[in-house]
Formats: C-alpha cells, sequence, structure tokens
C-alpha cells in the first residue's frame, strides 16, 4: 500500500522528518491506523463518556445539553432525503458562503472539516516537525498533545498566567523558534480568556514560518462574542489559523462539523494532510442553516450562563475554590483535600459524571461542564449529600 502521496512526502521530507517519523504521519493521516492505541486523531472525540451504561447525568465531555437547533434540523431532514446525490444542492459552498457572512472572511480563506479536532492534527503535521515544536499552555486541550506525542514533535508546555490565561511572553521564551504557538480561547479546562492584545503580540512576535493556532471552540459562550473573536487577524492575512466548531453551542458535537480560517495558502499546507474527511450532506446543511440562527445562539448563551451561575454559587457558598472566572461551557473547581481521580469516580458513583482527570500539573482540580438547569441542580444536589 502507497501511505504517501508525493507532495505529501516532498514536504516532510524538506522538513527533517526521519523515515520512522514520515511513517507515522502518513498512518495517522491514510487512516492505516486505525485502532485507537495507534491512532490518537481516532480517540479524539473518545473521552470520559462516549457511552456511559445507564441514566447518568453527563456533564464530562462540554458538549451542549441539547441537541442542534430547529431550523438546522429542518434543513438536515430535507438534506438527508436528498442524499441520493453526493452533492444535491452545492450544500458545501453554502456553508463556506454563510461562514463568509457571518465572520466577514474571504471564501477562500475558509474550510469546513468533520470536526475541528481533525484541522488541530492536521496544522501540528503541516507546520511542526522534529526540529519546528509545538508551544501550549498547561492547562489547555489536551487531544492535540496526544498528536504531537506521536507525531514525535517536541512540546512545550507553558504554565497559565496567575490569571489563567495564556503566558504569551513564556510561550515565545519556552521555544523561540516552534513551528505551532496554540492558544485556546476560552481556554479549556479553565474557561478562562486571553486578551486580544496578547495574542496580537504573539502573532506579532512569532519566529517567520510559525503560526500561532487559534482554537474558539467555546467563543460563542464568552461574555464579548462576537466582538472578541481573532477572524480580524485572518482578515489582515497574518499567520494564524482560527479554527471553529459546531460541537458547542450548536448542539452538534456527533454529527462532526468544524472549520479552519486563514489564508489559502495555509488551507493548502494543512490540506496536504486530509484524508478527504469532509462533513456529510445532511449535517453541512445542518451547520448552514444553524450558523444564521442569532437568537437562539443568544438564548443557549443567557441559558448556559444562568446554569453556570447556579453551579458556581452553590459551590462558592459551601467554600469550594472555583477557579478563575470561565467564559466557557464548563468550569473547575480544586477539591484541595480530594485527589481530582477521587472526586471523579465518587460523583461518577452518584451518577454523575464530570471530565476524567488529565492535567497532571492540577492533581486536585476536577473540571464540570455545564447542562441544562437539572443536570446542575443534580449536581448540586449530590455535592450537598457528599459533603454532609
Ligand atoms: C478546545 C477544543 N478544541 C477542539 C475540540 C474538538 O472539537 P470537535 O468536536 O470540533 O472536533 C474540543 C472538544 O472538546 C475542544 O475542547
Amino acid at each position: 500500500m502507497n501511505l504517501f502521496h508525493e507532495e505529501m512526502k516532498d514536504d516532510l521530507l524538506s522538513r527533517g522528518y526521519s523515515r520512522r517519523q514520515m511513517l507515522r504521519t502518513a498512518m495517522m493521516f491514510s487512516g492505516a491506523a486505525t485502532a485507537l492505541t495507534m491512532n490518537p486523531e481516532l480517540a479524539f472525540a473518545q473521552d470520559e463518556d462516549a457511552a456511559p451504561a445507564g441514566k447518568m447525568v453527563r456533564i464530562g465531555s462540554n458538549e451542549c445539553w441539547t441537541g442542534p437547533m430547529a431550523p438546522g434540523l429542518q434543513a438536515g431532514t430535507a438534506a438527508l432525503s436528498n442524499s441520493n446525490r453526493y452533492s444535491p444542492n452545492g450544500e458545501l459552498e453554502k456553508l463556506i458562503k454563510a461562514i463568509a457572512k457571518v465572520e466577514d472572511v474571504p471564501e477562500d480563506h475558509i474550510a469546513p472539516y468533520a470536526g475541528s479536532g481533525q484541522i488541530l492534527s492536521r496544522t501540528l503535521a503541516a507546520y511542526c516537525s522534529p526540529t519546528k515544536g509545538f508551544v501550549q499552555a498547561d492547562p489547555t486541550y489536551d487531544s492535540p498533545t496526544r498528536v504531537a506525542k506521536f507525531l514525535q514533535v517536541p512540546i512545550s508546555n507553558v504554565p497559565l498566567t496567575a490569571d489563567y490565561q495564556h503566558d504569551v511572553k513564556a510561550m515565545l521564551k519556552a521555544n523561540p523558534n516552534a513551528g505551532v504557538y496554540y492558544v485556546v480561547n476560552p481556554n479549556n479546562p479553565t474557561g478562562t480568556m486571553t486578551p486580544m492584545a496578547d495574542i496580537e503580540w504573539l502573532v506579532d512576535n512569532k519566529p517567520a514560518g510559525a503560526i500561532v493556532l487559534i482554537d474558539e471552540a467555546y467563543i460563542h459562550w464568552s461574555k464579548d462574542y462576537p466582538h472578541n473573536t481573532a477572524s480580524h487577524l485572518v482578515r489582515a492575512g497574518k499567520d494564524v489559523i482560527l479554527t471553529r466548531t459546531f460541537s458547542k453551542v450548536f448542539g452538534m458535537a456527533g454529527a462532526r462539523v468544524g472549520f479552519m480560517m486563514g489564508k489559502p495558502e495555509m488551507i493548502k499546507k494543512v490540506g496536504l494532510f486530509d484524508r478527504g474527511d469532509r462533513p456529510t450532506i445532511p449535517t453541512t446543511a445542518c451547520a448552514t442553516a444553524s450558523l444564521g440562527a442569532t437568537a437562539l445562539i443568544e438564548a443557549r448563551r443567557k441559558e448556559m450562563w444562568g446554569n453556570r451561575a447556579l453551579a458556581i454559587e452553590f459551590l462558592k457558598k459551601r467554600g469550594y475554590k472555583v477557579i478563575g472566572e470561565s467564559e466557557g461551557n464548563m468550569f473547575m473547581v480544586d477539591w484541595k483535600t480530594k485527589s481530582a481521580k477521587d472526586m471523579q469516580a465518587a460523583l461518577k458513583a452518584q451518577g454523575i459524571l464530570i471530565a476524567a482527570p488529565r492535567w497532571p500539573s492540577w492533581p486536585t482540580v476536577g473540571r464540570v461542564s455545564v447542562g441544562n438547569k437539572a443536570e446542575m441542580e443534580a449536581f448540586c444536589n449530590t455535592m450537598g449529600k457528599m459533603q454532609t
């Protein structure tokens, strides 16, 4: 089997990949490594509550508590009934047009994928190498770490500041010659925001040839959205790749739709590692119709803010330390006297599924996702009982 296509092979060779590292890269993006243990990309969406047994309160994976918005469901169902055609009505092009309109970014700067996780892993392959490392905050979204490890890319973990922001100066210092500087805004798992001025500083000071990968999976939940997105950096032709997903506010995690925004040459470079994975026609149509549902997006934001406040107030009254000021649909709690592992197990035994602990630098801190009101009340009730 030919795992490489020529352009991918030339690209990897020119960036100093060894034969062994090339093979791993090709395995990852050719579909040859299909076992979860072999392919970190396939493990991306398979975190703690992929398929919990019985009736659990699922507040572990930063999903939305409810499904796609009504206009999305309607459009998706209509598209499903026309799915005898590969492209019944130019669905992918329509999604790109809709994104261009909402984000004010040219159409040739937009590329949809079957989930934003795919873009993160391909960006690492495209811009990192054995000599061009990956720099990220600690703690942050951990899936790209698995990919960087698999690709044998050097990783720098840079602690968040005391305000739980990305420490951009320390990130540059940690590796002044990296390939990718990863900024998650709002950050996962803390939900905290990094000021745009800091991101802009990193973009202006990073080494030539490197990119800043800005992951805005949770941006719709944040207070200042849409005024705090980094899309102006894409518009200005800066060396940034900006990723978004439909897995969060749009309630489509299982439907798998995300997109990247960046210069056309960046889209091409990342696309070298494509397996041709695009969202399906029904999910694409669902995404397009959801994107412009401004009033519904606003309603979900407000609902989440209320449910998050309810849980955080409860915890604070009980004397728990809640980390920073989350603007995402998750927050972190320092259990202090208990390990995150023990707390997660204790809550699970009571039917409450929070995130599996995987931020080793913070061993007593757990992440709770924000569900609907009933779910947050169930969480609070259980916490109340556990304390007494
Ligand atoms: C920060 C961040 N980026 C990306 C993703 C992956 O999203 P997707 O479902 O689009 O692959 C997640 C998923 O939880 C995430 O937390």
